[in-house]
């Protein structure tokens, strides 16, 4: 056991056992797993996190993005526009559709170029998916003002940015669509698989409800042939108590950061800058170097876990092959891959462990 890991979800349930345990005890005594009142009550509060019209609570961040993309149209040889440097599931989610993902490098910061997305664009371009990797959102100004210029929709794969804002819009919000994972280690997480859906489309709310439970319109008839996507009421009651922890969460995240960002010094490292108009929820904190295989060796060898998201590119990818991408491609990504390391940045960790992993790192290149 790590002498500091990179999660600890059994802190949080210290923290919370008091809180969650009658939660969990009343949906178990109702008898109603299944749809009904707390599904909608987390659905109220987390379009009002977003500011959205809509949530539509769903099984996990990947059928929040295939639900979205279908609702949006996306179907058969159409392309999707997307970063290769995300977790597999968001071109997972273009290609279960049977759709092309058509990646588009990314900046310093990690998140998709906006000036690159025109030059992917053709007439078959359905969608523009852009990832708000480790809780920092992309340059959603220009790229919403690129998809618009196009006629094309916009869907944000918001999985890692759930409270995050830019130019204090918040994810979710900035597409016709957004995709939130509540998995474990997320920042607003559940005790298991979940995810959610923002809109402000009444029509894509109603297609997205009917997706998940079969595509039934009523108990027995069926209109179009649907999943089985829905969220449980059991995480629903957990998400919709973390809700209401999550400005906390954040904070204390954030803190730990900033802590970082004054300890480390960055003559061997480069942490992208949050910039004035991002309110960035570090879902991870990602620091970029050359020597990374040695520091993350160095950095277990104290005691510190970290880890890697994500060491193989989506188009370097075995599964990926058939798409015609090669080393080379998307030269950002790529080197990106070889220097990215994400240290522990939880909530649980005290400012004195945030000392302790600044001054490994610093010893490790003195
Ligand atoms: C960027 C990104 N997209 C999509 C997903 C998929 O979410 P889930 O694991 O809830 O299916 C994740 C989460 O792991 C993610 O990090």
């Amino acid at each position: 056991m790590p002498k500091i890991p990179y999660v600890n979800l059994a802190a949080q349930w210290t923290a919370e056992r008091q809180e969650l345990l009658p939660i969990v005890e009343q949906v178990l005594a109702s008898g109603q797993y299944i749809g009904g009142n707390i599904i909608q009550e987390f659905e109220v509060q987390a379009a009002k996190a977003c500011q959205t019209k809509y949530c539509v609570a769903l099984n996990s961040g990947t059928d929040a993005l295939v639900c979205g993309l279908l609702a949006l149209g996306v179907q058969a040889d159409d392309e999707v526009i997307t970063p290769p440097n995300s977790f597999i599931a968001s071109t997972a989610a273009i290609v279960h559709l049977r759709a092309k993902p058509i990646f588009v490098d990314v900046l310093p910061d990690q998140n998709i170029d906006p000036a690159k997305i025109e030059a992917a664009i053709t007439s078959r371009t359905k969608a523009i998916m852009p990832v708000h990797l480790t809780g920092r959102m992309g340059r959603m100004d220009e790229i919403r003002a690129i998809a618009e210029r196009h006629d094309i929709p916009l869907i944000e794969d918001a999985a890692q940015s759930m409270g995050s804002r830019y130019q204090d819009i918040p994810s979710g919000k900035w597409g016709e669509v957004g995709c939130f994972s509540a998995h474990p280690l997320k920042n607003l997480n559940a005790c298991g698989d979940a995810g959610f859906l923002t809109t402000d489309s009444d029509e894509i709310a109603q297609r997205v409800r009917l997706m998940r439970n079969h595509g039934l319109i009523d108990r027995n008839t069926v209109e179009r042939f649907g999943y089985v996507s829905r969220m449980d009421a059991l995480q629903a009651a957990i998400l919709s108590y973390r809700l209401t922890e999550l400005d906390g969460v954040i904070e204390k995240r954030q803190r730990n950061a900033t802590l970082y960002r004054e300890l480390i010094h960055q003559e061997h490292i480069f942490i992208p800058e949050d910039r004035g108009q991002e309110f960035n929820t570090y879902h991870t904190f990602v620091i970029q170097t050359r020597q990374r295989d040695e520091l993350k060796a160095y950095l277990l060898s104290q005691g510190i876990e970290t880890a890697i998201h994500y060491p193989i590119p989506i188009h370097l990818q075995p599964a990926a092959n058939y798409l015609g991408y090669s080393r080379g491609s998307f030269p950002v990504t790529e080197e990106q891959a070889t220097q990215i390391l994400t240290l522990p940045v939880h909530q649980y960790l005290e400012p004195q462990e945030i000392e302790c992993i600044a001054q490994h790192v610093n010893t490790f290149f003195a």
